[in-house]
């Protein structure tokens, strides 16, 4: 039984049944991430979610492989699926990372994903903001982030989404992305971090607690934040530092809802879990 993707958030095992019977690459990675983009009812990330604090959305979007390619999309208006121009530009060897207007203008001329976002009316909080997904396939590791950062945030404010080795990285020996306060999982490069550890040859469930439980000690607060990762022998494993933490896995063609526990458990997501959690 071995594992070939993992997501961020109940919303994830929506996202991975659409794409489990298909060839895991990343195209299947994005379409993933363009249903999350367009669902209306998700107000946590994409197209409808919680605006900045001038009241428009600044989106963030990333791909990466474990060949190597990079590419982010940072704090854009103008782009509805951010993930996917990052996609395109991960194969540029120079403005592969893209900010604001540059973003929008990019966009604009060479990509159909161009869209003017709707923002949510109101300033309600979400509970957090980030999609992200890793899949494994022959080839090595694909990660993408979709992400509206924090809601309400200050115009122009980056978290660690589109921050390669922040928010995510891979390369030949695992993979891992982030989710949650994207100031605390900068502050310590923690994807960078876990993978560092897994090519050390620490579990892929030690090299989150490790990393985190080390992160932790020198942040000098209580940052809410989680983390996903997978590992080269199918092994998969979540971190969340405070709340319970949902996420999925595709595991032989299923796709499974979990949960993460900030004791470090991680079980089944029970018909008491979910007629209590209230997040997307
Ligand atoms: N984790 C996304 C952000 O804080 O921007």
């Amino acid at each position: 039984m071995t594992v070939k993707a993992i997501a961020t958030w109940k919303m994830s095992k929506d996202a991975l049944e659409l794409i489990k019977d298909e060839n895991l690459d990343a195209k299947a990675l994005l379409k993933a991430i363009e249903y999350i983009d367009d669902r209306m009812d998700i107000h946590t990330v994409g197209s409808y979610s919680i605006p900045n604090e001038k009241g428009y959305l600044q989106l963030d979007g990333a791909f990466m492989d474990s060949k190597g390619h990079v590419g982010s999309i940072i704090e854009a208006s103008h782009i509805s699926h951010p993930a996917t121009v990052a996609y395109e530009l991960s194969f540029k060897r120079q403005n592969c990372i893209l900010a604001g207007n540059g973003a929008d203008e990019y966009a604009k001329e060479t990509a159909n994903s161009y869209e003017i976002p709707v923002p949510l009316e109101g300033s309600m909080d979400n509970n957090h903001d980030t999609f992200a997904m890793i899949i494994r396939n022959d080839t090595g590791y694909n990660i993408g982030i979709s992400s509206s950062g924090r809601a309400n945030k200050h115009e122009g404010r980056v978290g660690d989404s589109p921050l390669v080795g922040s928010g995510y990285y891979c390369d030949e020996d695992g993979a891992c992305a982030a989710t949650g306060d994207g100031e605390a999982i900068l502050k310590g490069c923690l994807s960078k971090e876990v993978v560092t550890r897994m090519s050390m040859g620490e579990s892929v469930k030690d090299a989150l607690l490790n990393a985190c439980k080390r992160h932790n000690k020198r942040l000098d607060y209580q940052a809410d934040y989680c983390l996903i990762a997978l590992a080269n022998d199918g092994s998969y494993s979540a971190y969340t530092s405070l709340n319970p933490f949902p996420f999925a896995i595709l595991e032989d063609n299923e796709a499974r809802l979990l949960v993460a526990y900030p004791d470090g458990n991680i079980r089944e997501a029970d018909n008491q879990f979910l007629k209590e959690y209230q997040g997307d």
